[in-house]
Order: C-alpha cells, then sequence, then structure tokens
C-alpha cells in the first residue's frame, strides 16, 4: 500500500466517514457508487448511524450493496432512524452477514496493515448539555431515558479500557458528546441531539479521534480536551465522505 512505511508498517490511517445516510430505495445507486469510489482511497470506512431511512431491513440492504463495492473494512454504529422500525436486531444481523462490524455499545482491535486500530462505537444518547441536563428524576419513563445514556457512557468508559494500548483509538457514535458540533441546529432541541455525560470517558481515556452524526444542522468540528470531536453528517460535510488521516506515530492529528 502506497502509505506503508519502508519498513512494512502503516503510518498513516486514511479514514472515511459519513453519518445520516438514510438508505432506501430511491438512494440506492448514489449510495452504492459513492463508495465504490471510494476503493483504493480508504483504509477504514465508519458510518455514524441513520444509515437507514425508516429502520427496515431492506434499507440496510442497501448499506450492504454499498459496503461491498469498496475493499476497506466497514464498521458502523446504528441512530434512532436505524430504531424507528422496530428492526433494529434484525438489521445489525443483516449488516454483519454482509460484512459489516457492528458497534453496540462495543469495542474491537481491528489490524490494518500491521497497525493495530482500537474501535468504539454506540448510538449515544440524548439528555443535554451543561447547565441544562435532563435529570435523573421523576417519572420511570423519563428515568428511563437517563438511564439509557448511563449505559452508554458505561459502555463507552469500558470500550475505551479495552482498546487502551492501541497506537489509534477511535470512537464511532451517532448522538454527539459536545455542544460545539451542535451550533447550527436551534439550541430548544439541543437536549434531544446529544449529551455531555458522554463526553467523560472521552475526556479521561484521550481516543485520537471521536466520530458522531445526528445533527443534520450542526457544526463540523468541536473538541473534548485535547480529543477532536467531528460531526460527519452529510449535511455538514456536504460531500459523501469526509477524510482524514491519522499519523500512528505522533497519535491524535486528523488531517481533514
Ligand atoms: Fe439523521
Ligand atoms: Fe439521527
Amino acid at each position: 500500500m502506497s502509505l506503508s512505511a519502508p519498513d512494512g508498517g502503516l503510518r498513516k490511517l486514511r479514514v472515511a466517514a459519513a453519518g445520516d445516510i438514510h438508505c432506501r430505495k430511491a438512494n440506492r445507486d448514489r449510495v452504492v457508487d459513492a463508495f465504490a469510489r471510494l476503493d483504493g482511497e480508504a483504509d477504514l470506512v465508519l458510518l455514524a448511524g441513520d444509515l437507514t431511512s425508516h429502520g427496515m431491513v431492506e434499507e440496510a440492504e442497501v448499506v450492504c450493496a454499498a459496503a461491498a463495492s469498496v475493499a476497506a473494512p466497514v464498521f458502523v454504529v446504528l441512530g434512532n432512524h436505524d430504531w424507528h422500525g422496530g428492526e433494529a436486531d434484525e438489521i445489525m444481523q443483516r449488516l454483519e452477514a454482509g460484512g459489516i462490524g457492528v458497534l453496540d455499545r462495543s469495542a474491537v482491535t481491528i489490524e490494518v496493515d500491521g497497525l493495530e486500530v482500537g474501535l468504539v462505537g454506540g448510538k449515544g444518547f440524548v439528555g443535554g448539555f451543561a447547565p441544562r441536563h435532563l435529570p435523573d428524576f421523576g417519572e420511570p419513563s423519563l428515568r428511563a431515558v437517563y438511564a439509557e445514556t448511563t449505559a452508554e457512557v458505561e459502555a463507552l468508559d469500558r470500550g475505551l479500557h479495552e482498546v487502551a494500548t492501541c497506537p489509534v483509538r477511535i470512537v464511532l457514535l451517532h448522538y454527539s458528546p459536545v455542544q460545539a458540533t451542535l451550533e447550527g441546529e436551534p439550541r430548544e432541541i439541543f437536549a434531544f441531539l446529544g449529551s455531555d455525560r458522554l463526553a467523560v470517558p472521552i475526556l479521561e481515556h484521550g481516543p485520537d479521534l471521536v466520530l458522531h452524526g445526528h445533527a443534520h444542522e450542526g457544526s463540523p468540528e468541536g473538541r473534548i480536551g485535547e480529543v477532536p470531536v467531528f460531526n460527519v453528517s452529510l449535511p455538514v460535510t456536504g460531500r459523501d465522505f469526509w477524510m482524514a488521516e491519522l499519523d500512528a506515530d505522533s497519535g491524535r492529528s486528523p488531517i481533514p
């Protein structure tokens, strides 16, 4: 591979990412073409949720067809749209049967040309940002929402522990862990677009890169401490894939 160092080890990891591709029958050709153009241009493809339009397995088939046209490994998290149709489990099974790695409150270490890459992912969830959080108080239904975010936070912490020794560590979410990448959305709905509770394990473990989607009208870039956060939602990036090179030697250095 052209980006391999003379000693044979990969030194730069080319990451292609997109959120909110919202596959359906009507955009099948466009999505498949976009993935096919990526072949040979990326070492790793990451999709930040809302893979489908209405959470139907037949829409996940489009994602599988697209991923089959690129040689690089493809990893995804689900988004709220992927849960909408009540077929999330079937969607995850179909994606995995299609060779796509699904990160669902989980972590995995993959090897790309000899470079160990730790991937930690989950949907994330809602709850808002300081000083206006959804509290863990009141009706059981509201407390269940708080508990779902807690489960996502705990999974991120667990996953980041699991990949702690990887030279490259990437967090993939659908909901945002930071307010900066939501700027442009109405402030009244920030609490439904993410939660800074998700930022706690990120700040503690300091991965190289955090990617999310969901905020179609948000902003491209934010930061949690020293960790760069990118909103790779398609309407925000304005292109089929956000691209970056991660330097395996110096750690955190995404070059979009
Ligand atoms: Fe979306
Ligand atoms: Fe979404």
